[in-house]
């Protein structure tokens, strides 16, 4: 989908704004604290529900106003779609042309996004559970319906847990054929997640590979090993000889939430070898990498937003990564003024908010995700 507008009511630091975006690379330049981040940020919340800074709702509706509004118009196969969200304190209401969404997952197939944000470093930098979240989101980006596989291996990982902990290390037999239950369960479902990760990380380290190689202008090997949490044939078997040791700890010792994705770079650990330069542009080429594969499997490239991302990089890495931007819609955020390699299609000057690239809309009422709209929506997701 090609989005042409945003708006935003009441979001963050806007009390109201409306932006146009360009079919290609749109840039939005500023000073620190202008809220280029926040157009990004909302961009992102209409592609999941969820803010890539991992806010709460509640930090994302101005302060001291009751609900935001988040509303884009795009084009998908020549036809107009209208997203609408509007976002109270732990509440997210979600609607696409003008239809109510039943579940939050059905948002997930309207509008698709790529984002690399400063917080990515951590994608390299830190422990296994972002590098599996990594590989999840770009499951559900190639396929919506992986977003229920996620859903119910997180379930029953959580109810198995809650059961070993209430048995404070035995388990009667009521608790024993719960178990079975629980095991049985996993042992199909978190087996199938492992596999489909384990099928992906094989699929996108090609690409991986090229995004790094063009970035850091040298041809690095890249190696991304998928490292499961148990060695037996089967995760089933696994639980089974972990099975006291987990009624004992009360915790669930196998499973794809203990796998690891191992990278590295000629050779070594990038997560505590490799420089943070390094680390940067790796962190990059993951999410460069998962835009190319989803764009191949779709047949339609992801909205790219690349927050502050040059800043990360050093000039040479910065102008690969502008000489070789994906084709398709692209949003980046620049602190300052872009390299002379940056072509943007329309740079939006955050500088002075009267330019006329920004549309600093007066009369909310022309923002027309009307109250009475939104309201008569299904509540999607209590938890956002
Ligand atoms: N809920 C909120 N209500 C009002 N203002 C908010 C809210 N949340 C954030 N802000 C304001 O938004 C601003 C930050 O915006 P943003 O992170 O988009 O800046 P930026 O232009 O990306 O800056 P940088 O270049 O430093 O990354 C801050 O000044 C902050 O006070
Ligand atoms: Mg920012």
């Amino acid at each position: 989908m090609q989005l042409k507008t945003i708006w935003l009511t009441d979001f963050r630091s806007y009390e109201t704004l409306e932006l146009p975006l360009e079919t290609g690379l749109t840039a939005i330049v500023g000073p620190n604290g202008r809220g280029k981040t926040n157009v990004l940020e909302a961009i992102g919340l209409l592609s999941t529900l969820k803010s890539f800074r991992g806010a709460p709702t509640e930090s994302l509706v101005r302060r001291g106003a009751q609900s935001a509004f988040v509303r884009a118009e795009g084009v998908r196969d020549d036809r107009e779609v209208l997203i609408e969200l509007e976002l109270t304190k732990g509440r997210t209401r979600a609607q696409v042309n003008r239809q109510r969404l039943k579940r939050s997952s059905d948002l997930l197939g309207a509008l698709r996004t790529t984002v690399f944000a400063p917080d990515d470093l951590a994608l390299v930098k830190q422990g296994p559970s972002v590098r599996r979240e990594y590989l999840d989101d770009v499951l559900v980006a190639l396929d919506p319906k992986n977003d229920a596989l996620l859903r119910e291996v997180d379930k029953i990982i959580r109810q198995r847990n809650a059961l070993l902990r209430q048995s404070h290390g035995r388990l009667d037999e009521a608790g024993l054929s719960t178990l079975d239950v629980w095991d049985q369960k996993l042992g199909v479902a978190g087996a199938k997640l492992t596999t489909l990760r384990e099928d992906l990380v094989v699929t996108i380290l090609p690409m991986l590979h090229d995004a790094y190689a063009l970035l850091a202008g040298a041809p690095e090997s890249v190696t991304a090993d998928y490292e499961r949490s148990w060695q037996t044939e089967t995760l089933a078997d696994a639980l089974a000889s972990q099975r006291d040791n987990d009624v004992r700890r009360g915790i669930t010792s196998v499973g794809p939430h203990r796998d690891e994705l191992a990278l590295r770079l000629a050779g070594l650990l990038t997560r505590t070898e490799a420089s943070q330069g390094e680390q940067r542009t790796l962190a990059l080429a993951l999410r460069l990498a998962g835009h190319q594969l989803t764009t191949k499997v779709l047949g339609e490239p992801p909205l790219l937003l690349l927050d502050d991302v040059l800043s990360e990089l050093d000039p040479d890495r910065a102008t690969a990564l502008l000489n070789n931007l994906p084709p398709g819609q692209v949003v980046i955020t620049s602190a300052s003024a872009l390299p002379p390699a940056a072509k943007p299609d329309r740079v939006l000057n955050f500088t002075d908010p009267s330019t006329q690239t920004i549309t600093l809309v007066d009369e909310p009422g022309d923002l027309t995700v009307a109250e009475g709209v939104v309201e008569d929506t299904v509540e999607v997701s209590s938890d956002v």
